[in-house]
């Protein structure tokens, strides 16, 4: 068993993200705060108008009904299909707008305006019909960056099905357990991806998962890579055999404001990752709202860039339902920002004439490191709006960011938000909120946050604490699929006071807020680890560890790292008489991969006889982590077997040595 979260103390001793106090000036916080002044003073007034901005068949009856708290109902009573305000709605007006500039990383082009991709959802709702999916069903999308797999996700949501999206980069077992625990009726996927130039395998991939997999009855498959793929008779499909002949015309069908829309699976405190509800009225309400107030944008004249992959939420809501319901025109990329070169990126930015950029810290830290010649070479006057999403960005990137990417005149809009909360929460409003390099500034209009300590009391201005969310809010998760004590337990048990009506979400961060209210992200306080800006949790990947037959233990921590934020280290016992080698570290992280994904590979293993435990039987993480980092150890008063530590620091520095 691991030790317990980790304390907000230890994470402020570290001070990990706080930034240097010189770099901003603190007067002129707001300087035009009435629209935080309307939110705050009728948040549900604030939030019905922005619902009014969608395409409903029957108005609701009321914006917010919090009585089954913490399970939320927005716009009770309210029927609507996500999908006629994310196309039929822009048919009218401006149905030759581009919906999507799609570029492969071959490069390749397509090109999708809001009639064609109107089209192509329409056409691929009639095979999915074809193939049973019905209202309710789930559908599982296995695919790489291609614009078959938005049009996927629409078509569930023109059936009233829903979606469950497994990034491209999980293992064919972590897609297994997605879609046993979805039971899924319809897998649709490609044959491959392209990524740094070689193929990703999707097919063959899913074909392992769906050996596990009795509920799904048909898979669709896009011809992307052309590599060799088996497809089994009656149950797998070419895409193109089910769905280029269909009628390009599919009605949408009705749904409630909190019928399920998706589940998205994301990594929490223990090894089992939780499927994300969200719901279609409120999350369409939240993530429209914010995409076109965070992003400033004006939807005839932009071209928006958010580099995520759809595989994640900030692709869900950032790069098809906001824009979408927005009518924007958006950039869609399906490979690597080095192929073939380093400067893709900022080619794709000229090419395109991208005014808003919506991409990582991590992301911005290696375009960093790769040198400023590369954007250099490249016209990027077009930008005005550039943001970023997934980890705490450190004053030095931002500064980069703003003065090499965004020409030093662009708003730079730092966005801290999660898989639940399925829209922004804390970020500036270009051109409204002073900023500062590093801080995510201020709750956005409508949302209500707040820094408490561990009895849940607010923390006075100056200090940190616990990040939480006092009020509901549209897009919020309604709960984890299948599991409501584990959603009650996990975000709610901790600060509220059901007795008092209190519901307080606590979303797992820690953070400080300055003297002007201002919020400084602090990174997770909990076992989940931000690598890359992807969220992996330390018992999922020790439990992969653990499934190798050598591996008797094993300890996972986040350790810092300046390009990644966070890089997993491992520590591991080894059964029996067992020695650990270089071969044994290039096992347990292939152990790992095909667990997991690639993505979840520790950085580091360290083997080791013992791991350092508490008299009690717990593993003390937060000593391997002052190993990892390389600090002075923590208290280890506590510990059962304190020789051991001094142990491991030495095989953690020897194991260094070699790698340098
Ligand atoms: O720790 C926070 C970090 O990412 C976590 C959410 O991860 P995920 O659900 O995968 O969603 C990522 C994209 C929305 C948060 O609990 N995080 C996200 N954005 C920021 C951030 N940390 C600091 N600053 C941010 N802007």
């Amino acid at each position: 068993m691991a030790e317990q979260p980790h304390t907000i103390e230890a994470l402020f001793e570290e001070n990990r993200t706080f930034p240097p106090s010189a770099d901003f000036t603190s007067s002129a916080i707001v300087s035009s705060p009435t629209v935080y002044d309307e939110a705050g003073a009728d948040p549900e007034g604030f939030w019905e108008r922005q619902a009014e901005r969608l395409v409903w068949r029957r108005r609701w009856d009321q914006v917010l009904d919090w009585s089954g708290a913490p399970f939320a109902k927005w716009f009770v009573g309210g029927r609507l299909n996500v999908t006629e305000s994310c196309l039929d709605r822009h048919l009218g007006d401006h149905p030759d707008r581009v919906a999507y500039y799609w570029e492969g990383e071959p490069g390749d082009h397509r090109v999708l305006t809001y009639a064609d991709l109107h089209a192509e959802v329409c056409r691929l709702a009639n095979a999915l019909a074809e193939l049973g999916v019905e209202k309710g069903d789930r559908v599982a999308i296995y695919m790489g960056m291609v614009p078959e797999l938005p049009a996927a996700m629409l078509a569930c949501a023109r059936l009233g099905a829903a979606h469950s999206v497994v990034f491209g980069g999980f293992s064919a077992e972590s897609l297994a357990d997605r879609i046993n625990d979805a039971q899924a009726k319809v897998l649709v996927t490609c044959d491959g991806s392209w990524r740094a130039g070689s193929v990703v395998p999707l097919k063959a991939m899913a074909d392992d998962a769906l050996a596990h997999t009795p509920s799904i009855t048909s898979v669709l498959v896009v011809r992307r890579t052309g590599n060799d793929v088996t497809m089994v008779d009656g149950r797998d499909h070419w895409y193109h055999d089910r769905v280029d002949h269909q009628h390009a015309d599919r009605p949408a069908v009705e749904c409630d404001s909190e019928d399920l829309l998706y589940l998205l699976y994301t990594s929490g405190t223990t090894a089992k990752p939780k499927g994300i509800v969200h719901t279609t009225g409120g999350y369409l309400t939240g993530v429209s709202a914010t995409h076109r107030m965070v992003f400033d944008l004006h939807e005839d004249q932009d071209v928006y860039w958010c580099t995520a992959d759809v595989g994640w939420v900030t692709g869900h809501s950032y790069i098809v339902y906001g824009p979408l319901a927005n009518g924007a025109t958006s950039v869609l990329y399906e490979g690597a920002p080095q192929f073939p070169e380093k400067d893709r990126f900022w080619d794709i930015c000229e090419r395109y004439g991208v005014t808003i950029l919506y991409t990582a810290p991590t992301t911005i830290r290696t375009f960093m490191k790769w040198g400023d010649q590369f954007p250099g070479a490249h016209d990027l006057s077009a930008l005005r709006v550039i943001g970023t999403v997934g980890e705490p960005i450190n004053p030095e990137a931002w500064m980069w960011y703003r003065d090499v990417i965004g020409g030093g005149d662009c708003p730079v809009v730092d966005t801290w938000w999660q898989t639940e909360t399925g829209s922004q929460m804390l970020a500036p409003l270009p051109g409204v909120t002073t900023t500062k390099p590093g801080s995510a500034t201020v709750p956005l209009p409508g949302i209500f946050a707040d820094v408490v300590d561990e009895n849940g009391g607010s923390v006075p201005l100056g200090g940190g604490g616990y990040l939480v969310l006092t009020r509901p809010w549209p897009s919020m998760l309604r709960g984890i699929y299948g599991d409501d004590q584990r959603f009650i337990d996990t975000y709610w048990r901790r600060f509220s006071k059901p007795e008092e009506g209190r519901w307080v979400y606590f979303a797992g961060d820690g953070a400080k807020r300055d003297a002007d209210g201002y919020y400084w992200l602090l990174g997770r306080v909990d076992d989940v680890m931000n690598v890359s800006g992807h969220r992996i949790s330390t018992l999922e990947v020790e439990s992969a560890l653990v499934d190798n037959t050598a591996v008797a233990e094993a300890a996972v921590v986040g350790r810092l790292d300046a390009q990644t934020g966070q890089a997993i280290a491992a520590f591991v016992t080894l059964k029996g008489d067992r020695q650990g080698d270089d071969a044994l570290i290039h096992e347990l992280r292939e152990h790992v991969a095909l667990k997991i994904g690639k993505i979840a590979r520790p950085a580091s293993i360290v083997f080791t006889d013992e791991l350092p435990k508490t008299r009690s039987g717990k593993i003390m993480r937060r000593l391997l982590q002052d190993i990892s980092e390389q600090r002075q150890l923590g208290d280890v008063t506590t510990l059962a077997n304190a020789a051991v530590v001094e142990e491991i620091a030495e095989r953690a520095r020897a194991a260094r040595v070699k790698a340098d």
